[in-house]
């Protein structure tokens, strides 16, 4: 007898994929709510896992009234706190087949065909960073997991580099608008920041040059984290001129682009990232904004054969996955991770079947929505711009308020659910910030946003 675990369900199945439908068709996404009472979560959960299992149908009710209204949408248009996502339809869908078949992309001798799918997306994106041919990585669960594994090989690489010279407390440099998991990432690897002066908000090359010369320890850097596209306000850092210096004193360049750097497809913008084509690692996140699902990030190396010393794992059980054929390639070779699901093929799947246009037309999209943002409060008498976006990140004042202020209309936004906007700070100013993302955030949404402040 099989165990009925395993055994093929057809109701079960329907339950399932008939959710999938409705939430798939569903526009608009309601925008929902987060930070519910935990006593009633946990009212609603008691007693569903249990020795028996709960019908399934029950679960689903519960799952669909009580847990999923509990999540704010972050695909939702009207979400533009923190950054949203907007996955499509067709990526959403075929993470379901990674999710059914199982797909892992681990090694090239269990999953060839997964590895190669996804090798063929992330040299779309290495491409558009002007990378040279033989330019590569993987796909790592998010911006900080590609940072990590990234700075990893900026420090190992220099210590076998540089040998007996090699510092015995090495530095990286950042600036202070460097994204919270750089930071969390350097102190894992034991390695220090070396912070460097923004001259408004952007490390510049000029800037890191002074801050190597000046700082009593500035021979020890190894290597510098650039940002493309900041979190805060979406401002690309000089990367012409950071990668001139990182060139010149042979320090690894990193590109934090986990954000920004989809606007690579914009036309629009890609000058503002000149320079990019120096690095010699950057991450850019298709769960952000090149419109894959949670979780996904591209990790690109310019030599991957430098990650792959730092990153293969070293296991008598594994010896079998590493051979000379010269078309292997693993990905659990290119970051800290070892069995990884096969993240890379829902944006895979999507960029074959809309093609390299459709994401260039939705990244400008939410570019011209963003400017016809800035316009509208620059013309709005209540408000202040504080900056012309350089991507699609919109800080903005309303004259007159306090913090307070700020999150009080910003919970009544969320209560009425026209908008999950959170404030930020500014120059140690509170501030309001809107990060567009979804191709379908129209002005019209932005506008009726906007008169809730008056
Ligand atoms: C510039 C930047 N780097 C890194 C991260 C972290 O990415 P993740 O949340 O995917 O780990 C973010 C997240 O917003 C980001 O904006």
């Amino acid at each position: 007898m099989r165990n009925p675990m395993f055994v093929y369900d057809e109701q079960l199945t329907d339950l399932i994929f008939d959710y999938c439908r409705w939430r798939l068709a569903l526009h608009p996404v309601p925008l929902d709510f987060g930070g519910a009472q935990a006593s009633s979560l946990d009212a609603s959960l008691k007693g569903l896992i249990n020795p028996d299992g709960t019908d399934p149908r029950r679960i689903m009710e519960i799952f669909d009234n009580e847990l999923a209204t509990a999540v704010v949408s972050c695909d939702s248009p009207r979400f533009l706190s923190f950054i949203p996502a907007a996955p499509t339809k067709a990526a959403l869908l075929f993470d379901m087949i990674v999710a059914c078949s199982s797909l892992q992309g681990t090694s090239w001798m269990e999953a060839a065909g997964a590895v190669a799918a996804e090798n063929q997306a992330l040299a779309v994106l290495a491409d558009l960073a002007g990378l040279p041919a033989g330019a590569g990585g993987c796909f790592v669960a998010g911006g900080s997991a590609g940072n990590l594994s990234a700075l990893m090989v900026a420090r190992d690489t220099a210590s076998h580099r540089m040998g007996d010279r090699a510092p015995h407390r090495p530095l990286v440099a950042i600036s202070e608008e460097a994204h919270s998991s750089v930071g969390k990432a350097l102190r894992v690897l034991a390695v220090e920041a070396l912070l460097v002066p923004c001259e408004d908000h952007r490390l510049t090359g000029a800037g890191l040059r002074a801050t190597l010369e000046s700082h009593p320890r500035g021979d020890d850097a190894i290597g510098v984290v650039a940002t493309g596209g900041t979190t805060n306000a979406g401002i690309i850092d000089d990367l012409a001129g950071v990668g001139r210096v990182a060139r010149e004193r042979s320090l690894w360049f990193h590109v934090d682009g986990a954000y920004g750097c989809a606007a690579l497809f914009a036309p629009s913008v890609r000058d503002r990232f000149d320079g990019i084509e120096l690095v010699d690692s950057f991450v850019v996140d298709p769960h952000k904004w090149l419109f894959a699902p949670f979780d996904c990030a591209a990790l690109i190396y310019r030599e991957p054969h430098l990650a792959k010393a730092v990153h293969t794992q070293d296991a008598s059980y594994l010896d079998v996955l590493h051979s000379d054929a010269a078309e292997e390639w693993n990905p659990s070779d290119y970051a800290y991770h070892l069995t990884r699901r096969a993240r890379g093929l829902p944006l895979w799947f999507s960029l074959a079947v809309h093609g390299t246009d459709a994401y260039r037309a939705a990244v400008e999209t939410v570019l011209a929505v963003t400017r016809e943002t800035a316009d509208l409060i620059e013309r709005t008498p209540y408000l202040e711009l504080v900056r012309r976006p350089d991507l699609s990140v919109v800080l903005f004042r309303r004259t007159g308020w306090d913090r307070a202020e700020y999150e009080r209309w910003s919970s009544q936004l969320l209560h009425d659910q026209i908008g999950f906007v959170m404030p930020t700070t500014w120059e140690d100013e509170p501030v309001a910030r809107l990060a567009l993302l979804h191709p379908d955030t129209t002005i019209g949404i932005i506008e009726e946003i906007i008169a809730t402040m008056a």
